[in-house]
């Protein structure tokens, strides 16, 4: 069976590399160091026209709490219906793991950037925090869930509407053993270019 995640090598990690699940995340996270730490890298990645079109909020302690409260009041608004687990849930939203840093692309129309480009920029981002959390022994996943889409949960995060969510990462410690999934085979996707 392949170790995951293998820390030997750079090339053994690329390899093994395998997100966690914010079904079985817990402690610890990474103290604010290694948050510090993981933007820094987070930060190294391809941007054309050097525009840093993304920015990040970080949802640690009490704040997973308090932003799950209007969560909460907000699922409850959209589905009346719902019953108090349903609630709870949305509750502890951001309570899944020990720290949540929220991805935020400001990609914008540029005169030489276009902005499927900055979009990208801000992907390669969300990777890094997951490939540098992963590397520092953590365990992440990259998680997007309603409240990147919903207008009123991303204006409690504090997203302008000019904005987007890139994406919500999740990073704690496994609380039980990766799986992994089967991986597709490039080869399927592989065209080789000839000339006509
Ligand atoms: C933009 C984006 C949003 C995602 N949102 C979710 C999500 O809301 N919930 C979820 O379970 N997985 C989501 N995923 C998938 C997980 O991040 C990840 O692909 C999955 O845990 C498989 O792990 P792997 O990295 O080992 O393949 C999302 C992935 C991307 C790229």
């Amino acid at each position: 069976m392949t170790k995951l995640n293998d820390l030997s090598s750079p090339l053994a990690f690329l390899k093994t590399r395998k997100s966690g699940s914010v079904k079985a995340l817990g402690l610890p996270g990474p103290n604010p160091g290694e948050i510090s730490e993981i933007l820094d890298i987070a930060v190294r990645v391809p941007d054309h026209g050097k525009l840093t079109p993304w920015r990040f909020v970080l949802f640690e302690g009490a704040a997973r709490a308090d932003i799950g409260q209007v969560f909460a009041e907000r699922w409850k608004a959209l589905h009346p219906e719902h019953g108090e687990d349903s609630l709870a849930f949305q509750r502890g939203l951001f309570l899944r793991a020990p720290v949540v840093i929220v991805v935020i692309s400001t990609a914008g129309p540029h005169v030489k950037i276009p902005e499927w480009e900055q979009l990208m920029s801000s992907a390669a981002v969300c990777y890094n925090i997951v490939l540098a959390a992963t590397a520092m022994g953590f365990d992440a996943q990259w998680q997007s869930d309603w409240v990147a889409y919903d207008p009123v949960a991303l204006a409690a995060i504090g997203v302008k509407e000019s904005e987007r969510v890139a994406g919500i990462i999740c990073i704690g410690t496994a609380t039980a053993p990766l799986e992994d999934r089967p991986r597709p085979d490039p080869q399927a996707f592989l065209t080789r270019w000839v000339k006509a």
